[in-house]
């Protein structure tokens, strides 16, 4: 934790936990290096689903070419946002009032899913415009990833097979235009698979494109770049990704590139702090309580990982009895929740851990809050805290708000 987020973590009051600080600064600069490593004839959408924060989409919003939304309420809100934001509507299971409302709203590109979807836009587009991709779902090995998408029979996208009654569709309706495809297949590549995946997409497409006469324009290969829980400092290789990158444009020279990352963009930026409750010693294993949980931050539960953390000592103790704590020895953090499942991190060794030490859960800016189940045993939730230097250097704080 670098100095001045250690210093606003101080300054929370034990009210203010859990709280949820996202550190701004740290995320421009991070997103400033993605864009500087990647070729100039590669566009960088950034998936909002993977952090919908206000305060981060406006950040972002200075380094990004526009957003990837998957449903109305998120196309609502990055609207609401940056009203100038090119925006790219994907996702499974569009409604019917959803693909009207991106017609209404003239996104710059729909995403679409399957036939049935590109018939219902097209029954839906009257005398507008739209530009569409297709996406497709590409049988091949994956190999060990993260989460599959694609590669394999899934609900994303369309087979490659499909895809010609869709052109037939396409070329029938003038309001539609054909820009290229879209390939989200994989999250947790790391660069060189990345790039290799990216390598095999652009060929097949080509491919697919020239047999078919059709002028390709552009290919969205999605997200997907690998964050490594276990291992914080290994942050995605840019750089090597977008000396990959280049080598295979240049084979590519009419293509654009897009790319949508969600969690390599934000999952650094967010820290989850809380306190610990009670130490519990269970047939001889320790068990730290936090005040919180997977309620509020479900990524770990929900990838089966241990949250890396960081112990904040805290050498109040008002009590007349011996503090708890346990010392030198593995110790289990869990939540509040009445489930075996409110594990955060599992047999993690600690130094010293005690009663009203505070805990601060590292890379929790991406699918962290915005997937978790935040009613269950109607705990309060947290507090939402941003720092930027900048911001912080001409009024002397942070921005902060309470969720109702
Ligand atoms: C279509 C699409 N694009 C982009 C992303 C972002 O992926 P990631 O957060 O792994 O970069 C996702 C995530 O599910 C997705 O489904």
């Amino acid at each position: 934790m670098r100095p001045a987020l250690l210093d606003r973590v101080g300054r929370l009051t034990d009210d203010d936990l859990p709280a949820y600080v996202y550190d701004l600064s740290a995320l421009r600069e991070h997103v400033h290096t993605i864009r500087a490593a990647l070729p100039e004839r590669v566009e960088l959408l950034y998936a909002a689903k993977a952090n919908s924060d206000p305060r981060i989409l406006q950040v972002l919003a200075g380094h990004v070419d526009g957003f990837e939304v998957a449903s109305g309420g998120e196309l609502s809100h990055v609207r609401g946002l940056i009203s100038s934001a090119p925006i790219a509507f994907g996702g499974p299971g569009k409604t019917q009032a959803e693909l009207v409302q991106a017609l209404d709203a003239g996104v710059e590109r729909l995403h679409i899913e399957s036939e049935h979807e590109l018939l219902l836009v097209s029954a839906l587009l009257g005398d507008r415009l739209t530009d569409v991709l297709l996406r497709v779902n590409l049988p091949m090995d994956l190999g060990q990833v993260a989460l599959a998408m694609g590669g394999h029979p899934s609900p994303f996208g369309m087979d490659p097979e499909r895809l010609d009654r869709c052109l037939e569709l396409i070329a029938s309706h003038p309001g539609i235009r054909l820009l290229g495809v879209h390939l989200h297949l994989a999250s947790g590549l790391r660069a060189e698979a990345q790039s290799a995946l990216v390598d095999k997409i652009l060929t097949w497409a080509e491919d697919w494109a020239h047999e078919r006469g059709i002028d390709l324009a552009e290919v969205n290969v999605g997200g997907g770049m690998d964050v490594d829980y276990a291992h914080p400092h290994k942050v995605f290789d840019w750089s090597a990704f977008g000396a990959g990158l280049r080598r295979i444009l240049a084979r590519h020279p009419h293509l654009t590139l897009r790319l949508e990352p969600g969690r390599s963009v934000t999952a650094y930026c967010g820290w989850y702090v809380t306190q610990v409750l009670d130490i519990k010693f269970s047939r001889g294993s320790a068990f730290a309580v936090l005040r919180g949980g997977t309620h509020h931050l479900r990524t770990p539960a929900a990838k089966l990982h241990d949250q890396p953390f960081e112990v904040i000592p805290d050498d109040a103790w008002p009590r007349p009895w011996d503090r708890p704590e346990a010392r030198d020895e593995p110790v289990t953090l869990v939540g509040q929740l009445c489930t075996p499942k409110d594990v955060l991190a599992r047999r993690v060794m600690v130094e010293r851990l005690r009663v009203g030490d505070r805990i601060a859960f590292a890379m929790a800016g991406a699918y962290a809050w915005n997937i978790s189940h935040h009613a269950f045993l109607m705990h309060p939730r947290p507090t939402f805290h941003h720092l930027d230097d900048v911001e912080a250097s001409v009024t002397g704080d942070t921005y902060t708000h309470r969720l109702s």
